[in-house]
């Protein structure tokens, strides 16, 4: 007899517990647990594919004994994509693009499909789209490969048999929400058929050698399971950012098996799908307005590269009891300490006002460096006094109102030389390595967040 143990699982985050709850304790969604009984064995039907293990293996190695090669790597074909990945797809990996409904996930991979350096077929796997659609959009992106071969299917038993008979040489499945495995009593999309269908595709991707890559719907309503229920399976996590206002794409490695994770791709939406951008600081910041009450300038690190942003703010009197905090791109807790600290450091009167506070570009921060440039940018939406032209922001902001040095200075400093930036604020305590720079820039430097005041905006 097969076990039935039920546990709830919240379709946003994942997260676990044994009884039902209104509000997931992790993600602070409503409405979001789903009842999974969980099978102990499998049913007798179930096909080899999704009941066998891709791990069978009985004895054990020496670990000084077991080959180190590196594992065999193909491009992409889109630079900006290697260099997120560590140089390429690994082969026989699981890959998943996760990301908001009309980001670019099927632009993306439409251009891998057409670009990728491999010799064997490219099969690529549609459960939203229809063969002409698909068709339409390769069109436009230019892309007339032979060897791509599409299929609308959402049934993993097709798919399953597909990849066994033809093993391509690189499989996308668009996306992993809409398949179902005909095994599993659960409608497509939700938490067990998820998981259960991309544990199918993991034995797969190894036991066949397939690098294989989903897409993964990052949804708001919560009707299907999201893409976080998986990133524990696969191999590596992209997850797109970006606004719906501009044409600004960035994709950043969350996990990745076979490389560095906290590096970020920037792309460009264009007529011809996405374009990689080089110089990603330079198109944040094109447009920005000039000696604007509100707006900062910093720079963030992102991997092995330094990104220049802009930071916004708008500070108003509140109609309501409780003043608004609402933020775009930053943790709103961190932000709530930060206006504590002005407040009762500086003595500046904004409890009684609401802050909105943006990322501009559509990019998620969260370095501690940009603290600064918060509150520099709030001081300056409160007093109505724009900061001086061409200056960066940098530094860490401590409970006592201190200013505490930050990491990386050269990457940050000398990308805003690039740019033209004349003067950069910064914690007294980075002067030293400050001054041993090679870039010539002003430098102001600043111990606590009173003086900020005092010298930049009296
Ligand atoms: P898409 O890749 O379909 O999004 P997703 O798969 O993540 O849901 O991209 C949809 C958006 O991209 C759509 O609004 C149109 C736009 N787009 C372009 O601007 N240029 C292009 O060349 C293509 C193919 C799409
Ligand atoms: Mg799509």
């Amino acid at each position: 007899m097969a076990k039935k143990k039920a546990t709830f699982v919240c379709r946003n985050c994942g997260y676990e517990t044994s009884g039902w709850m209104g509000k997931c304790p992790s993600c602070q969604q409503y409405n979001t647990f789903d009842e999974v009984k969980e099978e102990r064995t499998m049913p007798e039907s179930a096909k080899p594919s999704l009941k066998a293990g891709w791990i069978a293996e009985r004895g054990t190695s020496k670990l000084s004994e077991v080959s180190k090669e590196e594992e065999p790597r193909f491009s992409s074909g889109i630079t900006e994509l290697d260099r997120i990945l560590g140089g390429g797809f690994v082969e026989g990996s699981l890959t998943l693009v996760g990301g908001d409904p009309g980001i670019g996930k099927s632009t993306l991979l439409m251009q891998v499909s057409g670009a990728a350096n491999v010799s064997g077929e490219i099969l690529y796997v549609s459960g939203e789209e229809s063969k002409s659609q698909i068709r339409m959009r390769a069109d436009r992106l230019g892309i007339s490969r032979e060897s791509i071969s599409l299929c609308s299917q959402t049934s993993f038993e097709h798919i399953s048999d597909l990849i066994t008979e033809r093993k391509p040489g690189l499989c996308i499945i668009d996306s992993i929400q809409t398949l179902y495995s005909e095994e599993i009593a659960s409608a497509p999309g939700s938490v067990t058929q998820t998981r259960e269908v991309t544990a199918g595709l993991l034995r797969l991707a190894k036991s066949l050698n397939v690098p294989i890559v989903l897409v993964g719907h990052v949804t708001k309503d919560g009707a299907i399971a999201g893409p976080r229920i998986i990133e524990h399976m696969v191999d590596t996590v992209l997850y797109f950012e970006g606004d719906g206002s501009s044409s600004l794409r960035m994709l950043r490695a969350t996990k990745n098996r076979f490389g560095a994770t906290g590096e970020m791709a920037f792309f460009e939406m264009t007529q011809e799908g996405l374009r990689c951008v080089e110089n990603a600081s330079a198109l944040l910041l094109s447009g920005r307005p000039h000696m604007a009450p509100g707006s900062v300038i910093t720079a963030v690190v992102e991997g092995t590269r330094a990104i220049l942003l802009e930071i916004q703010a708008l500070m108003s009197p509140t109609a309501y009891s409780n003043p608004q905090r609402m933020t775009q791109g930053l943790d709103r807790n961190r932000v709530s300490m930060l206006l504590a600290v002005l407040e009762s450091k500086c003595r500046v009167g904004i409890a009684n006002m609401d802050a909105y506070i943006n990322v501009v570009g559509g990019m998620r921060i969260d370095e501690t460096a940009c603290d600064l440039a918060i509150l520099c940018a709030v001081y300056s939406s409160f007093s109505g006094k724009p900061l001086r032209e061409n200056t960066l922001v940098l530094g860490e902001v401590g409970l006592t109102g201190e200013l505490r040095p930050v990491s990386d200075l050269e990457k940050r400093i000398s990308d805003a030389a690039r740019l033209g930036f004349s003067a950069c604020v910064l914690p007294g305590a980075s002067k030293s390595a400050a001054e041993r720079l090679p870039v010539k820039i002003e430098y102001i430097y600043v111990d606590r967040l009173s003086e900020v005041i005092d010298i930049l905006f009296s």
